[in-house]
């Protein structure tokens, strides 16, 4: 049996333990079983760059953040498109796999990554995806590899914010990683006990937060407000998406922005803090480990019972598995009336929207 495998989108950490737990179990049960680990993600396959992975190549990766395989980025949207007559990255890549005598692919992504892998799927690879990003916004999981580190590192330097704002009673925007989504910025808010948590799924009111950043001024020593990469005021929400694009180009980071509009209306000089990639950098957490280690040899489990075009997936404590053509294009949103919210609201953990 030859297998292919890679990494492919932002990297996070536990993307070597889900690579180490599928090979485990396939060397265990397959001795005779090559596997195929393709270097920059799609690329690899497009290009057919790849390096045989031995028992030896996974010793001692559990713990090392990144990849052992490279990722990178590969527009969805471009894989069918044909420039000048030439073979599509889609074409090329299901050519490699057929020249490559591959029996399965396994591709370790987000949402991209499956949006992709679902279109090989039905040219007739045999995919198997695994669940990663630390944005937790796959369709069709409870969990994807990577958050719950995140969620750590995150809500570790937000409380480092807090001594500091605590020590010169300053108010701080703290940008989380999340373009589209939520959870982290919602979840390392929560675990930092920030006084207010910004999201994309709850465009906030300009005024409203200026309101709130001077009330706790006067009441408060210091305050500390997490803000998603990917929020917009009520007024950007209702922009176009491409004027959204252009404004924002303009206006800079989420977190740039919001310090702008506090101090036009109530003169208070705030502080920006962006986290960045360190989120997505370093050891992965205790609980990473394991689960990665699950999806990977659940994965692996797949291969043997000859099942594909699927995704692994967590449904509450168990693995299962989701069809890619049921799942790939969809976003698992923060429900913006949901139970976390709401509960949210009820501590008056303030979310932007209302006072
Ligand atoms: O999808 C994970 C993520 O970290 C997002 O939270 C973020 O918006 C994006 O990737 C950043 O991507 P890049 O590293 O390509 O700038």
């Amino acid at each position: 049996m030859r297998i292919g495998m890679l990494t492919s989108g932002g990297d996070c950490p536990g993307l070597n333990g889900t690579i180490r737990g599928f090979c485990k179990y396939i060397f265990n049960r397959f001795p005779d079983a090559e596997i195929l680990g393709f270097k920059e993600g799609y690329a690899g396959l497009m290009n057919s760059d790849y390096m045989i992975l031995h028992p030896a190549d996974i010793d001692n990766i559990l713990d090392k953040g990144g990849t052992i395989l490279g990722s990178s980025r590969q527009p969805y949207k471009l894989m069918t498109v044909s420039e000048n007559g030439a073979p599509t990255k889609l074409s090329q890549m299901v050519a490699n796999y057929k020249a490559l005598g591959l029996d399965y692919l396994i591709t370790l992504g987000g949402a991209g990554t499956h949006k992709t892998a679902s279109l090989l799927a039905v040219e007739g690879c045999k995919v198997i995806g695994c669940p990663k990003t630390i944005d937790d916004d796959l369709f069709g999981t409870d969990v994807t590899f990577g958050f719950e580190t995140a969620v750590q590192t995150a809500s570790d330097e937000i409380k480092r914010i807090r001594t500091t704002a605590e020590s010169h009673s300053r108010v701080f925007f703290v940008e989380v990683m999340g373009n589209k989504v939520g959870w982290l910025t919602l979840h390392a808010g929560m675990a930092a006990g920030a006084d207010a948590i910004l999201i994309p799924e709850i465009p906030y009111d300009d005024d409203a937060i200026a309101a709130y950043v001077l009330a706790r001024t006067k009441t408060a020593r210091s305050t500390v407000i997490a803000v998603a990469e990917g929020v917009m005021s009520k007024a950007e929400a209702a922009m176009t998406k491409k004027t959204r694009k252009e404004y924002t180009a303009q206006m800079g980071s989420a977190t740039a922005r919001l310090v702008k509009s506090v101090r036009d209306r109530t003169g208070i000089e705030c502080y920006a803090t962006v986290l960045g990639h360190v989120q997505r950098g370093g050891e992965p957490c205790a609980y990473d480990k394991v689960i990665t280690t699950e999806i990977g040899a659940y994965a692996a489990s797949l291969v043997e019972k000859g099942i594909s075009g699927v995704t692994v997936c967590v449904r509450g404590t168990r693995l299962a598995y989701n069809h890619l053509t049921e799942i790939a294009g969809k976003t698992r949103f923060v429900p913006s009336e949901g139970q976390l919210v709401s509960l949210c609201r009820s501590m008056g953990i303030f979310l932007g929207d209302q006072l």
